[in-house]
């Protein structure tokens, strides 16, 4: 039997058409249009990929746009009075600082210098922080999207076994805990587990987001499962020079196991950028005491 195929395509458009209709209803108690602002520091072509596309999608959605390229050899000193530049500017309500950083520069540094409640990333440990003790925050967005795609293919979690791995701060632990607030048991598994495939084979949900091109075979994953693969891998292709795309699950073997599949591309990667957006409004609205949910509709 072949697993569902969930589209990320479909749904991420979905949210951010529902983003788009709340724009106006915000703007028209406002006077203005949400803004977020997106800083890229040097050349990283995978990096600004994805900063066009998030200034693009930003704009779609009727939103103002702030984009900052920097240069590779910006310093430390001169991001931090950037992004302090943009704590106060009353326009953004949103600051994404693209990651990586060049390594002169120190990614903590920057992210703690981020006012919590314009990071639309939710990386300041003010979130991680609100987000583990189950207050309102907000969320990261790869880790959102995921939920959100779980929660529509499988209803009520309730008592479910969430099996993520992966450990990262930006994807594994805070995806771990929104599974674990939508009432899963969660297991956090790593390159150090004993057993990985036998652990991933007692996942009712898989969430892979460890970056290994796919590692994770038809075999490790017990039937009828719902897998969400995070990976976003580029390998070489046939020989040609040209490049593919790859997830960390090997979809062909799993989604021949599967009961509901993520493709790479056209999974979660788009809802991370929809979710982006969310996380726009729902900062601007914050910062303008709006009822977030009330917006939304
Ligand atoms: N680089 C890769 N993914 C992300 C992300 O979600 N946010 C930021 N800021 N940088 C990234």
């Amino acid at each position: 039997m072949s697993a569902t195929i969930i589209d990320g395509k479909e749904r991420a458009a979905a949210l951010r058409a529902q983003v788009a209709r709340a724009v106006p209803r915000f703007t028209e108690r406002t006077g203005r249009a949400p803004g977020l602002a997106v800083v890229l520091v040097g050349e990283d072509p995978a990096s600004q990929v994805y900063v066009r596309s998030k200034g693009r999608q930003t704009i779609e959605a009727g939103m103002e746009s702030f984009s900052f390229t920097l240069d590779a050899s910006t310093t430390q000193e001169e991001l931090l009075a950037l992004v302090r530049r943009l704590n106060t500017d009353d326009a953004v309500d949103g600051i994404l600082v693209q990651l990586p950083l060049p390594s002169q520069i120190d990614e903590h540094a920057v992210l703690a210098a981020i006012d919590p409640a314009k990071d639309v990333d939710g990386f300041h440990a003010i979130n991680a922080g609100r987000l583990m003790a189950g207050l309102p925050s907000l969320v990261p967005c790869t880790p959102l999207g995921c939920s959100i795609l779980v929660r529509e293919q499988l209803g009520d979690l309730s008592g479910r076994h969430a099996v993520v791995v992966g450990r990262s701060n930006i994807v594994g632990k805070p995806v771990a805990m929104l599974m674990l607030h939508l009432n899963c048991t969660v297991t956090i598994a790593h390159s150090r587990t004993v057993d990985l495939p036998g652990v991933c084979r007692s996942a009712d949900i898989l969430i892979a987001a460890v970056g290994r091109p796919e590692m994770i075979r038809g075999e490790w994953i017990r039937p009828g499962a719902t897998v969400i693969d995070v990976g976003i891998n580029r390998l070489p292709a046939n020989g040609d020079g040209k490049t593919r795309l790859v997830g960390d699950v090997d979809f062909a073997s799993a989604v021949q196991v599967a009961g509901a599949i993520t493709p790479v591309p056209g999974g979660v990667g788009p809802m991370t950028i929809a979710c982006l957006l969310r996380n726009t409004l729902q900062a601007a609205s914050a910062r303008c005491g709006i009822a977030f949910d009330e917006l939304m509709g």
